[in-house]
């Protein structure tokens, strides 16, 4: 049974328009006022229930409201524990970083420190940048196009998008963008396998020119999925090369895990598919367990800066901690990172069926349960390594048909053409089905707009 709410969606949303921000950005294109949530449901003001596959961004890797989060957050309660403590240590404290580095591959976990960030994971990775760059005594970054790490200037400097950098002045400087292995739309004009040799070869051959322009970098950073950039997972053998040639030229390798990492897709850290380790990794969303918090993982070896070097008053939200704990704890006993691979491969296969029916589905795509659908003009030319232009109309009308049935997807990437799955990792198989079915039809139904 869901409340009785006294006011609508539209009042709340009014009211919202009227007193937020002009930067708001989800709720122009989800339009509605959460009253209730409970697993992958989020119910509205009006008793609407919608499939939730946003998450909160990728965040709920247990969904709404798991009773294990609440249980261990309530614990947090009873137990009459501070629920803010700076970066005081506390037993809450303790048990997570316990639990997280139990999780840790073997051999990094005896060398690895940890920092708490205050709690986004811009935030961590802003931290993260600061540690290499004391660490080397550098200050050139590399990091890569279609890459997004945050909205804060550092992180906005070293994110593609330029929607949000265009009217910022005073961002970072030496920020050097490299091509993604982005293989349907080659940054070399080529696609397959070959895309992701020739940016191995481009990278390679970029760091050891002498004139190659760049100063030696003091840190390569990137997602092993692109997330925002449109659900981009890069080969597995780049990934590889990327750490063979930072570990040769000495140049740390960041791995940003804020959205890939804690299982969603499909090992706990998106890394391990490759078999390597970075020397830093930042962990945000899903770690908090539906809550705030974030943190840099690293090799002892960097950790030369000093006593304050990155700060922030709220980097002791206990009841993050205790969430977070229990998020991984019922992770492991539960097997949801291979649950989340499987339900991910249900996902994705469903979808490229579904792009033997639809020309406009152009690329499907994705590892585990971050899963995207390139949508394009199937009556425009082909590039000279097969992608045709996107059509980010159709996009967006999938988006919008797909809520009106009760699903909630997000739309981004490349010219906002890429309808993104981030699905909690509770995920059940009719689920799954049901989410394919609701978009199918929500893809007819945008097509006819
Ligand atoms: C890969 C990645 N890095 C960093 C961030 C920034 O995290 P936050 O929004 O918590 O600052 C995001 C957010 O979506 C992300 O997806």
């Amino acid at each position: 049974m869901s409340i009785q709410n006294a006011i609508s969606n539209r009042e709340l949303l009014d009211q919202q328009e009227r007193r937020e921000s002009n930067a708001r950005s989800y709720p122009r294109r989800i339009p509605l006022a959460i009253s209730e949530a409970e697993g992958i449901y989020v119910t509205d003001m009006e008793g609407n229930k919608y499939l939730d596959c946003l998450a909160g961004a990728g965040t709920l890797a247990l969904g709404h409201n798991h009773p294990a989060v609440i249980e261990a957050m309530e614990q947090v309660i009873r137990d009459k524990r501070p629920l803010h403590t700076l970066d005081i240590t506390t037993p809450v404290k303790e048990e997570f970083v316990n639990e997280l580095f139990s999780t840790l591959p073997e051999g990094f976990r005896d060398r690895a420190k940890i920092q708490f960030c205050g709690p986004t994971g811009g935030d961590a990775i802003e931290a993260a940048l600061k540690l290499v760059k004391t660490a080397t005594g550098r200050q050139s970054i590399l990091t890569f196009q279609g890459g997004y790490h945050g909205a804060t200037h550092g992180t906005m400097a070293i994110s593609g998008n330029l929607g949000p950098k265009k009217n910022v002045q005073g961002l970072m400087p030496d920020t050097h963008f490299l091509p993604y292995p982005y293989t349907y739309r080659c940054p070399f004009g080529v696609g397959g396998e070959e895309s992701h040799l020739i940016s191995s070869q481009y990278i390679e051959n970029l760091l050891d020119d002498p004139e190659s322009g760049i100063l030696p970098p003091a840190a390569m950073i990137f997602e092993t999925v692109q997330g925002e950039g449109g659900s981009i997972p890069a080969p597995i053998e780049w990934i590889r090369e990327m750490r063979r040639i930072t570990e040769e030229r000495g140049i740390p390798l960041i791995i940003d895990e804020v959205q890939t990492g804690i299982g969603r897709t499909g090992e706990l850290f998106s890394f391990e598919h490759a078999g390597i380790v970075p020397d830093v990794f930042v962990l945000s969303k899903a770690i908090g367990g539906s809550l705030p918090l974030s943190v840099v993982i690293y090799d002892r070896d960097l950790d030369a800066w000093e006593p304050g070097a990155h700060i922030g008053t709220f980097r002791g939200n206990q009841m993050a901690m205790a969430a977070g704990t229990a998020t991984l704890k019922f992770i492991k006993e539960n097997r949801l990172v291979a649950h989340a691979g499987e339900m991910g491969e249900r996902l994705l296969q469903s979808l490229q069926e579904l792009q033997q029916e639809f020309p406009e589905i152009g690329d499907v795509r994705g590892r585990g349960l971050m899963v995207g659908v390139e949508i394009i003009d199937p009556a425009k030319p082909h590039s000279a390594s097969g992608s045709q232009p996107a059509d980010p109309d159709v996009a967006s009308g999938i988006q919008r048909e797909s809520f009106k049935r009760g699903l909630i997807l997000e739309v981004g990437g490349r010219h906002g053409a890429v309808v993104r799955f981030l699905p909690p990792l509770i995920i059940t198989r009719e689920q799954v089905d049901e989410v394919v079915s609701i978009f199918r039809e929500a893809l007819i139904a945008s097509l006819a707009e």
